[in-house]
């Protein structure tokens, strides 16, 4: 049916039963019930879709509650005429029962949508016809997108935190929620008179790390996250909170929405944020913007959405709520959102367009990936004509056929994504997807180990795989031998100089000259850049090795405890899993490589060549491992280069320039206004010389 037809019928049953949110519906007859309850969920559902997945509603939002109260009221009525799939059988919580179920003191809302400059000035009318008021103050924050949560302090002290569950009852994560560090398990509230307090807040993961974990699951054969929405909503409902703790979670908070006693609410909202950021919470404090009017709300909005992308996290918009709480109570509520806030919401990140084909590419242990070739389409900024459609559950699962259309979404560092068919636009001709049986590259027959997803090619030269080890081997993380990626791989292969990644270290730079895409000034780095790789040491090889489920994490355990690698060839299965986090399937992957004499006759032409395969103690102590510093202005214990040592000599990096990598930035005196600026920008958190001096002692 098209958007005209479906526009008109709603606006005809608005009108005809005289709908409003705040009313009751008509009584009707069984009879008319019968007729109508169709149609209306059907609009319903239309006006979902065009709401939740366009982004382009076409009704008001009172429009819409009022169509939805009128099918709730129906159902009531006539409960035989409930369907399971009806709109109102939505479940819309995530309780589950393993957590104990808690009531919020205040529930937990959402917010309107706006999404465009005539959207906010409405929001602006409204927000002063409701409060009789000519002038309004607003205060504009970034809309984070992870997931959201509930923290209770009383007397002082962190006694609560749930998720959102259906809004009235949420899950009791307290133990979780203690495992982030940027909840403080004790904050001052006594001093500003407040006994008893609900805070709301969001749960998020920085790109970076969101980035990071997916690589170490993609090296690891495991399917990618969607997106940091998702693993910090599954991560924040863990049944073992020593999960929780490894997950790189950081928790935000901004609103109080209940105080005891009441008299010691903050006056604005600006100074609540305020109390909270200065008593150690993370805010968007400075991330906010005290607008005199809504014009300046406007450009504020504006100004953010441009350097969206240059953020460490995500945020899908930006939020904008009435400074003074006093009118809160006047504004008061819809059915589901406060009148006194709204959200400016970003250009969707979400688009609809058609598979043309599916084709398979070889991973590099030799796995089958289906990728769906697009109708290209613009998302976010970027034209996406292809999409991994990761295995054959997934597709099954989704019940994807080629020339479906599809629902797609990119989400800041994620790699696009199919989210859902659009099963209502099948065409007659879509054909479902089937799987080769054999190798597109080599020809040979794949396989499907038991409980696993993936069909691979087990022909460990399939010339696919072999470019991609060679390539992997070479990466930053693995032996960083720069100058060596992709198609240099393809070119010594194809020139039959390296078919294994052990032939690298016997190239001479006269191979390398005869080659086409080689100059004596590039044959020489590449040959210096092998030759630098030779001491990465032995956490950086096993990860190179490219076995599966070892990444590099694993890598560095494995190094660790087995020192040398012909220790770890020589390890039983049943020693390998003595080791922390290594369970039966990555043992059994492990043992299986090295009982390979094609894997164990590399591993002696690499040490024959001098590549070094024991571990190499980088720093004297790791506890600051994974951190970077920024220094800026004069210290007074020291130089900043014998402070850059001490920081490198537990294991952090340091850098000149404040960036995404920036852990800390250490401010001494008469700092540097651009290291500040940016810091403020980033988010990335400063310290000043006391802290820092704290924190190298809580290190050693
Ligand atoms: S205020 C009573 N502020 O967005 C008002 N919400 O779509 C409570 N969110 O459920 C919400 N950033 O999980 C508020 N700065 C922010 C926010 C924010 C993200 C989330 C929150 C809420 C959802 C509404």
């Amino acid at each position: 049916m098209n958007d005209k037809f479906l526009i008109d019928k709603t606006k005809e049953i608005l009108k005809t039963y005289n709908l409003s949110p705040d009313k009751h519906p008509p009584k009707l007859s069984k009879e008319e019930a019968t007729k109508i309850v169709d149609t209306l969920r059907e609009l319903i559902n239309y006006h979902d879709y065009r709401y939740y997945v366009l982004n382009q509603p076409v009704i008001s939002d009172s429009e819409y509650d009022a169509l939805y109260k009128f099918l709730k009221n129906i159902e009531e009525t006539y409960p035989d005429l409930i369907t399971p799939d009806s709109p109102t059988q939505r479940v819309s919580s995530d309780i589950s029962s393993t957590f104990p179920q808690v009531k919020h003191l205040a529930p937990m809302l959402s917010l309107d949508n706006t999404y465009n400059e005539e959207d906010l000035r409405d929001f602006d009318r409204r927000v002063k016809e409701l409060s009789g008021k000519d002038h309004i103050e607003y205060c504009v924050e970034p809309k984070y997108d992870g997931a959201g949560i509930s923290l209770l302090y009383e007397n002082d002290i962190f006694v609560r935190g749930a998720t959102r569950g259906d809004g009235e009852v949420g899950e009791d994560i307290t133990k979780n929620l203690k495992t982030i560090k940027t909840i403080p398990l004790r904050a001052s509230f006594s001093k500003q008179g407040m006994r008893l307090l609900e805070i709301r807040g969001e749960v998020i993961i920085n790109k970076e790390d969101f980035k990071k974990i997916n690589e170490e699951r993609i090296s690891e054969n495991l399917p990618p996250y969607a997106n940091p929405r998702n693993l910090a909503a599954g991560s924040i409902r863990l049944q073992d909170p020593q999960e929780v703790a490894k997950r790189p979670l950081t928790a935000l908070v901004y609103q109080i929405t209940y105080v005891e006693p009441s008299t010691a609410m903050p006056k604005t909202h600006y100074e609540a944020i305020k109390m909270l950021h200065e008593m150690g919470f993370k805010t968007p404090f400075l991330d906010m913007k005290l607008c005199k009017n809504i014009e300046e709300v406007i450009d504020y909005c504006k100004y953010f959405e441009a350097k969206r992308d240059s953020l460490p996290y995500e945020i899908d918009g930006m939020v904008i709520k009435v400074n003074d709480i006093s009118l809160y109570d006047e504004l008061g509520f819809t059915s589901h959102a406060p009148r006194w806030a709204t959200a400016f919401k970003f250009k969707a990140k979400q688009a609809t367009t058609v598979i043309l084909d599916v084709v398979f590419s070889v991973g590099r242990v030799g796995n089958i990936t289906p990728v769906a070739k697009l109708e290209p389409v613009s998302l976010g900024g970027v034209t996406i004509s292809s999409v991994s459609l990761f295995n054959e559950d997934f597709i099954r699962e989704k019940d994807i056929h080629i020339k479906d259309t599809v629902i797609i979404e990119r989400a800041g560092e994620v790699i696009p994504y199919v989210v859902s068919v659009v099963k209502e636009a099948r065409p007659k001709d879509a054909k479902p997807i089937v799987f080769p049986e054999y190798c597109p590259s080599c020809g040979s027959k794949l396989v499907k180990a038991p409980g696993e997803v993936a069909w691979r090619c087990v022909n460990i030269s399939c010339p696919a795989q072999v470019v991609l080890r060679i390539r992997h081997f070479a990466s930053k993380d693995a032996m960083d031998i720069k100058g060596l990626g992709e198609a240099v791989a393809q070119l010594l292969y194809d020139a039959k100089l390296v078919k294994n990644i052990a032939d690298l270290y016997y190239l001479k730079f006269s191979d390398l000259v005869r080659l086409p895409r080689f100059a004596k000034k590039s044959a020489q780095n590449l040959i210096e850049a092998i030759e630098a790789s030779k001491r990465r040491g032995l956490a950086r090889v096993l990860y190179g090795l490219g076995i599966r489920y070892v990444g590099l994490t694993t890598a560095k355990k494995l190094a660790s405890y087995y020192k040398d690698i012909w220790n770890i060839v020589k390890a039983s299965e049943e020693d390998l899993r003595n080791i922390e986090d290594i369970g039966d399937v990555v043992a059994r992957s492990i043992k299986e490589f090295f009982s390979l004499e094609q894997n164990t006759n590399i591993i002696k032409r690499l040490e024959d060549a001098g590549v070094l395969l024991k571990e190499v103690s980088e720093a004297k102590s790791n506890k600051l491992a994974g951190l970077q510093f920024v220094f800026t202005g004069t210290l007074s214990c020291c130089t900043r280069e014998v402070a850059k040592q001490m920081v490198e000599s537990l294991g952090a990096s340091t850098s000149d320039s404040v960036s995404h990598h920036t852990s800390y930035l250490v401010v001494g005196q008469d700092p540097g206004a651009t290291k500040l600026r940016k810091a403020t920008m980033l988010g990335v958190k400063t310290i000043n010389e006391e802290e820092f001096l704290k924190l190298l002692e809580e290190s050693k």
